[in-house]
């Protein structure tokens, strides 16, 4: 039973979701398919909690709107991406509410929870009680004036409203009052023993350092009891009486999501095949040959390794993860990928700017997959490693040998003869199975990066041989030994295709289907076999497998980063955190400042930048000449309007080409919390080109 963290539908699916907590599975389950084994790959929107109340709150719509718009795009996104779940659900679906509350009701009969009334922080404008990120303030820990209810992000430390200094609601920016409220408890102080002998005895040693240390640190810390309900409207009702307008803690709802999805997934399933299913998801989830995987990002570790497991465990009746390969955060070009800040690269653009290069985007994130530490994508790194690695090598190999048997032998595969084996191709063909161990083992152990390095290897050594014995030049003199050495390069690629199965399924079915092969009757273990193209065979054309990534394209991403990127908005996981807070600025010197040449300009014409909703194209007149202006207004301001405006320009800058427009200078704006946007102007109409000082 393997699950991918619910993610909030709340936004769009970035790489640093992908690289963290799905493609890692993906590629897991996609290789334990081709093993062979029975393997469910489960996933969902989680759709309560605070990220999906704060973010409907300030998109202007109701929370029910705002899941529907996001579990979409995320589901399509998954979909397009290939991301290979056999059921992707919802947790606002009813079989997911059913199943959270008899889970709730469960624990409530057994006596697990308790109930506690106390004081609460509450918002007198908004008629609400803050509990997790409705409330903000000062990390008792680390000092960050920005820590949430529920955790501060920056010393990573899990808070209770009451730990924070100076809390506001994030709702009114009002300092909170405190109202009595009642809600329970799972006590999971009285569960540290079972705990401390299960994960810190039993997992020392499977579990990744990075999971074992965040958990032994929070035990250490001292676990005490946290409430599984909150007062709010939206989210799974709690099943007791008099709780109307209390739903379940999300984090104790989300987890079950990966139980109720299962069990939609076989109803779906047994609908479809018309037989009975209703007990088939037990066999995943509370069988002891089962094995429960979550794969996870960091942040989510303290919940799928110690409060959900509690959980389980009181229950009594399901199995435990036996492991939790949680990795650590992506960054994007040197920054923290942020949503609000909106620094990010989103999927669903992705596959518009790059359609079909799916497995470009799998090879560069599992290449530097954040594994053991955090890591970074960049845009440069992604062409490279596209243009010199998977082009240049495995391309080349795939390329070099389909033309070659085309050219020489009419694209009939030819004979390998036993006799004609030298000893570097008994090596290269020992390396396949040596290969196949190791990646096995690197997979099996969640080291998908050294994985795939490991199956790299080999596709350099089939260039390398395909390099040295160079049968275009040998075809003169010794066709047999041609034929038997581009055989052996066409072994070697049906093997390589079957290996790089998981982790580039997209170019390992162009392959097979080069090279004539079924891949549906390939299990993994046919890996090692010489004879997986039976000679004689009519092969197919030689199509491209990876096309090179152009300067141009990659610049184009780096550009839309920058003009997209927000400045001033809190950090937050979740994004939709509302603030008047901003960053305090860096200080900079005289000459800083000096360096800047600011001017007034009037602008004259106006129009939209094709495919660009953000953007306006200006000619701004300077006094001494007019300017094109590219300006990320569009949805602030129409072209008519700014015609005639006078606009704050910061002269100096160095040009820019914006959607192939080269843009000359910068235009000031101010912005609000909510990111709407307004032209400085001068408070007089001034003449164009007047310096700003
Ligand atoms: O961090 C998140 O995006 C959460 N929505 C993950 C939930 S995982 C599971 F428990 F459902
Ligand atoms: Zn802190």
């Amino acid at each position: 039973m393997v699950t991918a963290a619910l993610p909030y539908a709340n936004g769009g699916i970035h790489l640093g979701h992908l690289a963290g907590a799905y493609l890692p599975p993906d590629i897991y389950v996609r290789y334990r398919r081709l093993k062979g084994d029975d393997v469910l790959f489960i996933c969902g929107s989680d759709e309560h909690g605070v990220p999906i109340t704060l973010g409907a709150r300030k998109e202007g719509i109701t929370p029910l709107q705002f899941v529907e718009k996001y579990h979409t795009l995320m589901k399509k996104s998954f979909e397009e991406f290939g991301i290979s779940f056999d059921h992707y659900s919802r947790t606002s679906n009813q079989i997911h509410h059913e199943t959270a509350q008899q889970f709730f009701l469960d624990l409530y009969n057994k006596g697990v929870f308790t109930e506690q009334t106390s004081m609460q922080y509450y918002d007198e404008k908004e008629k609400i009680f803050l509990a997790d990120r409705y409330i903000m303030g000062s990390c008792p820990n680390c000092g960050n004036e920005k820590a949430y209810g529920d955790q501060c992000e920056r010393c990573g430390t899990s808070l209770s409203p009451d730990e924070l200094k100076n809390p506001v609601s994030v709702l009114s920016g009002n300092a909170p009052v405190k109202k009595e409220t009642k809600h329970w408890y799972l006590p999971l102080d009285k569960y540290e023993p079972w705990l401390r002998e299960w994960i810190l005895e039993n997992h020392k040693d499977d579990w990744k350092p990075n999971v074992y240390g965040q958990c032994k640190s929070w035990i250490d810390g001292g676990l005490h009891p946290r409430a599984m309900t909150r007062d709010l409207d939206w989210g799974v009702k709690v099943p007791l009486p008099d709780s109307e307008h209390k739903v379940l803690y999300v984090w104790f709802d989300a987890p079950i999501g990966y139980i109720s999805a299962t069990k939609e997934y076989f109803q779906v399933k047994g609908e479809r095949l018309k037989v009975k299913s209703d007990d088939e998801w037990k066999k995943y989830w509370m069988n002891s040959d089962s094995r429960l995987l979550h794969f996870i990002g960091k942040d989510n570790i303290v919940f799928h390794c110690i409060i959900f497991p509690t959980i389980l465990h009181a229950h009594g009746e399901f199995i435990l993860p036996d492991n939790v390969p949680a990795n650590e955060f992506l960054n994007l070009e040197g920054d923290k990928l942020s949503t609000s800040r909106n620094w990010a690269v989103w999927l669903h653009e992705y596959l518009i700017d790059f359609p079909g290069l799916q497995d470009t985007l799998r090879y560069v994130l599992t290449s530097s997959a954040p594994e053991t530490k955090d890591n970074d994508f960049t845009w440069k790194d992604f062409q490279a490693r596209n243009n010199s690695e998977l082009a240049a090598i495995y391309g080349n190999l795939v390329n070099r040998s389909l033309v070659l048997t085309h050219k020489f032998f009419e694209g009939v595969v030819p004979p390998m003869k036993d006799a004609l084996l030298d000893a570097s191709e008994r090596e290269l063909i020992y390396q396949i199975s040596l290969t196949k161990k190791s990646v096995e083992e690197s997979i099996e152990q969640f080291r998908f990066r050294e994985a795939l390095s490991e199956a790299m290897n080999l596709v350099r050594a089939g260039n390398k041989y395909l390099t040295e014995k160079e049968p275009w030049k040998l075809i003169n003199t010794d066709k047999e030994k041609t034929g038997h050495i581009l055989n052996l390069c066409l072994q070697l690629i049906g093997n390589i295709s079957l290996l790089m199965k998981p982790f580039l399924p997209d170019s390992s079915k162009k392959i097979f289907k080069m090279i004539s092969i079924d891949e549906n009757n390939l299990p993994w273990n046919e890996i090692g076999k010489t004879d997986l193209v039976k000679p004689g065979t009519q092969l197919g054309a030689a199509e491209i497998l990876f096309r090179k990534i152009e300067d141009t394209e990659v610049q184009k991403q780096i550009d839309k980063l920058h003009l997209n990127k927000k400045e001033v908005v809190i950090e937050s996981k979740s994004g939709n955190i509302p603030t008047t807070n901003h960053e305090p600025p860096t200080t900079i010197t005289f000459d800083d400042f000096s360096k800047l040449e600011l001017r007034v300009g009037t602008v004259v014409k106006a129009e939209k930048v094709a495919k660009a909703d953000k953007l306006l194209q200006l000619s701004v007149d300077m006094g001494n000449e007019v300017r094109t202006i590219v300006s990320g207004i569009a949805e602030h301001y129409s072209p008519e309007e700014m015609i005639g405006k006078q606009v704050s320009v910061v002269a100096n800058l160095a040009p820019r080409k914006i959607k192939g427009i080269e843009s000359k200078g910068m235009i000031l704006m101010a912005e609000d919390a909510d990111g709407k946007l307004r032209i400085v102007s001068p408070n007089e109409n001034v003449k164009a080109g007047s310096k700003i000082s």
